[in-house]
């Protein structure tokens, strides 16, 4: 008997059109989940982050497109990380930089956070590894311990930012954040699949999306434990 999803990849390889495979792709869930979470609708605060400054960057796109995707049930903030300064652990505590202490507290106030990082030399961008220091701060207790994130990688190229993806799972698993159980999301050659500032591809949307719902059910299943 095949895993769960590995049938519905298969049914939705073989059966269905491409606005259908969107919809499956998007739901990810068994029935019976389904139904014991569908009971909750408590608005859900996300906070993403890329780690582009890029005026155009895709990595931004692909965030901003997932807001609208989900908006009225999700509000997702697409968090600015340019006035962070550089990690410096002489300013950690009460010497924070209020830059900073507004990060901690976004990212505490908020359900879960949303990653799409663009791939930097072959890892995470130093703009959103240094932010993703000071959160970690203090160690195992920090505003990123047990908090569910969604993750997801970019690039021009053909692998899509895969060893950036790890390496966001590496260093979230050691702060101990929950990365929310999904299907990889990597989007290649986004200066293709990346139009006016949204994800256009439609089989990249359903993968993203489907990492949303993922982190969706993250997020409820805690708040019924
Ligand atoms: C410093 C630097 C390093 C990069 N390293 C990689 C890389 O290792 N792998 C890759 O696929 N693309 C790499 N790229 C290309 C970026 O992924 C690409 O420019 C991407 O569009 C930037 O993200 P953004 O559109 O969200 O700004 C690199 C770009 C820069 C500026």
């Amino acid at each position: 008997m095949q895993p769960e999803w590995c049938q519905q990849h298969r049914i939705v390889s073989e059966k269905v059109g491409i606005g259908e495979r969107v919809s499956l792709l998007r739901r990810g869930s068994s029935p019976i989940r389904e139904q014991a979470l569908t009971s909750d609708t408590t608005p859900v605060r996300l906070i993403g982050m890329s780690g582009s400054l890029r005026s155009g960057s895709y990595s931004n796109a692909v965030l901003e497109t997932l807001r609208e995707q989900f908006a009225g049930r999700a509000d997702l903030r697409i968090y600015d990380l340019r006035p962070i300064p550089l990690y410096d652990q002489d300013f950690e505590g009460e010497k924070r930089p209020e830059p900073v202490k507004a990060l901690l507290s976004a990212i505490a106030e908020s359900d879960g956070l949303v990653l799409c990082a663009p791939e930097f030399n072959h890892s995470i961008p130093g703009v959103l590894k240094n932010a993703l220091d000071w959160a970690s701060r203090p160690a195992f207790t920090s505003v990123m311990a047990y908090k569910p994130v969604a993750i997801m990688a970019t690039s021009r190229g053909a692998l899509g930012g895969a060893r950036c993806l790890e390496h966001m799972r590496v260093a979230l698993e050691s702060m101990l954040s929950r990365v929310a159980l999904a299907r990889e999301v990597t989007i290649t050659s986004t200066a293709d699949k990346i139009r006016d500032g949204r994800l256009v591809d439609e089989m990249s949307l359903g993968f993203a999306c489907g990492a949303v719902e993922a982190l969706l059910r993250e997020i409820r299943l805690w708040r019924t434990a």
